[in-house]
Parts: structure tokens; C-alpha cells; sequence
């Protein structure tokens, strides 16, 4: 039997809120649906932040408690605060996910807060999301590089992980959130991480802004991960770069794995009908 890859899909919240035109509810939720359905175990839904932050997942009430959720896949959502959880709970999230970064200048223009800051404002949240029975997931973007602050060191990295599974996150994606990083770096990323948590906890979260984020994944193979995070159809975009692509493209990684002798359970033609769907919508 060939060994199995975990796909993360983002597109939902990684891809749509970095599109400028605003995909009406029912059409998100049908995207939702339809990810599901092609396969895949997780499927970001949306995000429970500001309105004014992202007005593109302002409808995040709305749109979980519409989907019709397969038995055995994950729905998470993003939260930056009790505010965002209790906001999520309410809507039935089965799963939460915090974010912050490795770097001090994109936390600040993110979520308005110091890395410190942000873990304590993390830390109620994982506690009453673990005494709810949900999943947890902590994001430590700027892994390979800040738009703000330049060079990342990998041990900044770890730190972070390392802190956010210690407040109970099930699972650490590593982002590089501009898609700047380099095949080379990621070994040593991965490494400093995996000082400090299982690898099986560990996910990269790979931009492809400098269309190396497949030779990313490979690298991140070679160094033993085995979950990665990805968005159908290659959806959003950086607002640091614009026009530049989103997050590696879901059915790109998912035929990529299979290539390699992976096993991912995901159907790539059915994520890229799904992907196709959106982005016309996103046309008008
Ligand atoms: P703030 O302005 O510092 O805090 O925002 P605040 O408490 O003063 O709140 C500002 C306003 O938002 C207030 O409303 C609050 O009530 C409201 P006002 O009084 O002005 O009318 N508010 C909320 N409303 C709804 N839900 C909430 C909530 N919290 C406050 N949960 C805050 C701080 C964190 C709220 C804000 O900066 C924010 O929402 N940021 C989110 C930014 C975001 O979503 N970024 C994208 C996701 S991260 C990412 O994409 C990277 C990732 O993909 C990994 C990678 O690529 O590396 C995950
Ligand atoms: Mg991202």
C-alpha cells in the first residue's frame, strides 16, 4: 500500500478572502460541499475575524452552518479571539484554527498584536475549543520570509510552533505566506520544528507567489511531512503582491503526490471543477 499524504484545503478562506470580488454565500457553501465531496478530509470553511479585516468572510455565520458535512471530514475556521470562538461555536464549528507569525511586523499588521499577545489571546480560545471536543490548528506564517521584516530564522519558527502545540494546537502549518521560500530552506525549517513537536503534527502551508511552491512540497516530503495545505483551482493571491498566484493549486499538489507514489484519497478533476466553478463566479 502507498503511504498517505494528508491535503489541507484553504481555498474557501485562503483563496476567497484574497480576492477582491465577493462570492455570494450559496455559492460558497456549494464550494465547500463540492471539496468535500472530490475527497478531501479537511476543508477550511471560512474565518470568524474583524468584518472591516476581511469583508470578503463577513458572511461566516452564515455560510458554515449551511454546509452539508460529510462524516469523517473536518470543517475548521479561522479565529483570532474569544470574540471569533464564541462567534464559531455558535455556528457549530467542529474545528478552530489561531494564527499568528514568526515575525513581530506582519503579527502587527495581521491581527494587530505582538507574537506574545497573540499567544495569550490563544490560549482561551484553544482551552474552551480542547473542552469542546474540537480540533485544533495554529498557523506560524512567515516561515520562509516577512514582507515586513525580511529574513526569518528557522528558530523563530520553532518557537512559535512549539508554543502554539504547547496551548493544544492537534497540528502546526508552517506558512510561507508570501511564497518566497526556497527548496533549500526547507529542511532546516522543518527541522527546527520537529525539535519541538511530533512531524506528524506538522504541516507546510506553501504559497506559490514564486512559483516554487512544488519544489517546496517535494523538499518538504524529503524531510518527512506528510500534510500539506493547498487551494483548489490555485485561488487568492497575496495583497503584498498583487496579482501574483494564491496557494499552490489543490488538484497541482494532489496529481503531483500521486505521481510521486502517494495516496491522498482526493480527487483532482472533481477539485478542479469545483475551483473552475468559483473562479468564474469571481468573474462575474
Ligand atoms: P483590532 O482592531 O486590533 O481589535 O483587530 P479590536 O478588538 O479593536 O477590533 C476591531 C473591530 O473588530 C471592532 O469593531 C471589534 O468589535 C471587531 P468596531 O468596534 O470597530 O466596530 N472584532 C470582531 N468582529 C467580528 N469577529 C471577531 C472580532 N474581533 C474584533 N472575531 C483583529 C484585531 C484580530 C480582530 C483583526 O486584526 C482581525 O480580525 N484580523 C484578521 C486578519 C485576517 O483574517 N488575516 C488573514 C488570515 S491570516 C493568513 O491568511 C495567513 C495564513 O493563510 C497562513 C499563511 O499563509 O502563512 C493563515
Ligand atoms: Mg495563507
Amino acid at each position: 500500500m502507498s503511504e498517505r499524504v494528508t491535503v489541507i484545503e484553504v481555498g474557501p478562506r485562503d483563496g476567497l478572502q484574497n480576492e477582491s470580488a465577493t462570492v455570494p454565500a450559496g455559492d460558497k457553501v456549494r464550494f465547500v460541499e463540492a471539496l468535500a465531496e472530490a475527497g478531501l478530509p479537511v476543508v477550511e470553511v471560512t474565518s470568524f475575524v474583524s468584518p472591516k479585516a476581511v469583508p470578503q468572510l463577513a458572511d461566516a455565520d452564515q455560510v458554515l452552518p449551511a454546509v452539508r458535512r460529510l462524516e469523517g471530514v473536518r470543517y475548521p475556521v479561522l479565529v483570532p479571539n474569544v470574540r471569533g470562538f464564541e462567534r464559531a461555536l455558535a455556528a457549530g464549528a467542529d474545528a478552530v484554527a489561531v494564527f499568528t507569525a514568526a515575525s513581530e511586523g506582519f503579527t502587527r499588521a495581521n491581527i494587530n498584536m505582538t507574537i506574545a499577545e497573540s499567544l495569550q489571546a490563544f490560549a482561551p480560545v484553544l482551552e474552551r475549543a480542547l473542552v469542546a471536543g474540537m480540533w485544533t490548528r495554529g498557523y506560524v506564517s512567515t516561515a520562509f520570509g516577512c514582507p515586513y521584516d525580511g529574513a526569518v530564522q528557522p528558530a523563530a519558527v520553532a518557537r512559535v510552533a512549539g508554543e502554539l502545540a504547547a496551548l493544544g494546537c492537534a497540528e502546526v502549518s508552517v506558512g510561507d505566506t508570501i511564497g518566497v521560500g526556497r527548496p533549500e530552506q526547507v529542511p532546516e525549517i522543518v527541522a527546527a520544528v520537529a525539535d519541538r513537536l511530533p512531524l506528524e503534527q506538522v504541516a507546510l502551508h506553501l504559497h506559490d507567489t514564486g512559483g516554487r511552491a512544488l519544489e517546496n512540497v517535494a523538499a518538504g516530503l524529503e524531510a518527512g511531512v506528510r500534510v500539506f495545505d493547498s487551494s483548489a483551482a490555485g485561488l487568492g493571491g497575496c495583497p503584498f503582491a498583487p496579482g501574483a498566484p494564491g496557494n499552490v493549486a489543490t488538484e497541482a499538489l494532489v496529481r503531483f503526490l500521486h505521481e510521486q507514489g502517494f495516496e491522498t484519497g482526493v480527487d483532482a478533476e472533481a477539485v478542479e471543477r469545483a475551483g473552475q466553478a468559483v473562479r468564474a463566479r469571481l468573474a462575474g
